[in-house]
């Protein structure tokens, strides 16, 4: 038995959709714990391509429970349309297996509008958000004033909490950004028109992953967004609004640390960011965007063209250690291929000095010159690796060195998007 969590370590966008997939064929339930809709998880499954922002990766897999849990902020809307999608081509997606935390916190339309609006006032210093109402929803679950999933049973009390936020939600837009009021009357005629729809998939999440543990039943974390878009410990405030750490699956479904057992860091193979913020190895050149295009790097939520840059040991190190990470899945090595040479950072040069771990001033990441170390490139196709023993010495020598640099295992190397493309070791 062994409850693993999957976390990306770097920015983001690093394939966990595709490894929750995988793993989610050795587990009984699987539930997300923190972001929402900010997400895009693309899963292949036989040349057919699934982008699921909200709901489970683990959906695909027929006989799974999949749990929305405490820690991500749900948009009702977008539940409804996922679980649609999803019914149309042919996944069950009954509340028998499918269910959201009462706790859960909902998006609604205005947090939408304040993170729109927000962004716009921002010329010059935006973060670059998803515009899905993140932020926004987050901070009403900490100002006390978030609307849960409950709460659609509870038609007198929503009506009263919509009433309430849209008070200072209506001043903020039309005072401070110019914006129209919100109705919060249609707002909440909307929201009630959908909720029998959603409040079947209402459940106690915590009771459901604590059964699963105490009957011996693999249980596994899906985390969304990357290490460095913690909330805390991420380039802020370059960041997404929640952690996105390992140690949240514990508060995020509600469950005790204790039952965290394995945690698998995904890496890509080289670094990607997309927003705002610091990135010391992108490359702005032909190296970055052959990497953009070969690993079709455009987001799977915005379409935002990626960033592409080198493999960041700094960044990674930072990881292990947030993280605990047991091991690491080593994801679009394929995308290397034909490129002369392969540069990995392994340590920046920080105000006269070698650092071996990110400064923790805001700002002071976008001062750092990285140092690199080269590697011989590959021109072989290796997407039809299957066996470790066929990749070439070069992409081996690749991956050993990153787990000498991190002193993690690679348990899991991925040559391509589909679920048979993938080296396990
Ligand atoms: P938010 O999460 O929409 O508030 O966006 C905050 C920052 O996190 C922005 O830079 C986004 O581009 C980034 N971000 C949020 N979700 C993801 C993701 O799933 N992958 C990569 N970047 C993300």
């Amino acid at each position: 038995m062994s409850n693993t969590v999957i976390i990306g370590a770097q920015w983001g966008d690093e394939g966990k959709g595709k490894v929750v997939d995988l793993l989610s064929a050795e587990s009984a339930v699987i539930v997300r714990f923190q972001g929402g809709n900010n997400a895009g998880h693309t899963i292949k499954v036989k040349g057919k391509q699934t982008i699921l922002h909200l709901i489970p990766s683990g959906i695909l897999h027929d006989d799974k429970v999949c749990l929305i849990g405490n820690g991500v902020v749900c948009d009702p809307y977008v539940f409804l349309e996922e679980v649609d999608q999803l019914a149309a081509q042919g996944v069950n997606v009954s509340p028998e297996r499918l269910k959201i935390s009462k706790k859960t916190q909902l998006i609604l339309p205005y947090h939408k509008a304040i993170d729109a609006a927000r962004e716009s006032k921002l010329a010059g210093k935006k973060i670059g958000t998803t515009g899905r109402g993140i932020g926004p929803c987050y901070e009403d679950k900490a100002c006390r004033v978030g609307i849960r999933a409950t709460d659609l049973t509870k038609p007198q009390l929503l009506h009263d909490k919509i009433c309430h936020a849209l008070q200072e939600k209506n001043a903020l837009l039309t005072g401070l950004y110019g914006q129209p009021a919100l109705d919060a009357e249609k707002i909440y005629a909307d929201l009630l028109a959908i909720a029998p729809r959603i409040t079947p998939y209402l459940a106690d999440a915590s009771t459901i992953v604590g059964n699963a543990w105490e009957k011996g039943q693999n249980v596994l974390f899906e985390g969304a967004q990357g290490t460095h878009l913690d909330i805390d410990h991420g380039t802020y405030p370059f960041v997404t609004s929640s952690n996105t750490v390992a140690g949240n699956a514990s508060a995020g479904c509600g469950i005790s640390p204790r039952a965290l057992d394995r945690i698998v860091g995904i890496v890509k193979a080289y670094t990607t960011r997309v927003g705002a913020g610091a990135f010391p190895t992108e490359q702005l050149n032909d190296t970055g965007e052959y990497l953009r295009n070969k690993g079709f790097e455009f987001g799977a939520t915005t379409g935002r063209p990626r960033r592409c840059g080198w493999l960041d040991i700094v960044l990674l190190r930072e990881s292990v250690r947030l993280n605990g990470l047991t091991d690491i899945a080593l994801t679009k090595l394929d995308v290397l291929q034909n490129l002369p040479a392969l540069q990995i950072c392994v340590g920046y040069e920080y105000q006269g000095e070698v650092i071996q771990y990110p400064p923790q001033e805001e700002g002071a990441l976008g001062e750092v010159t990285p140092i690199y170390e080269e590697m011989e490139g590959f021109i072989e196709d290796i997407s039809t690796c299957t066996r470790w023993e066929d990749l070439p010495d070069t992409v081996q020598a690749y991956v050993q060195r990153i787990e000498e640099l991190t002193g993690v295992h690679v348990s899991l190397v991925s040559v391509g998007p589909d679920r048979e493309q993938t080296i396990l070791r």
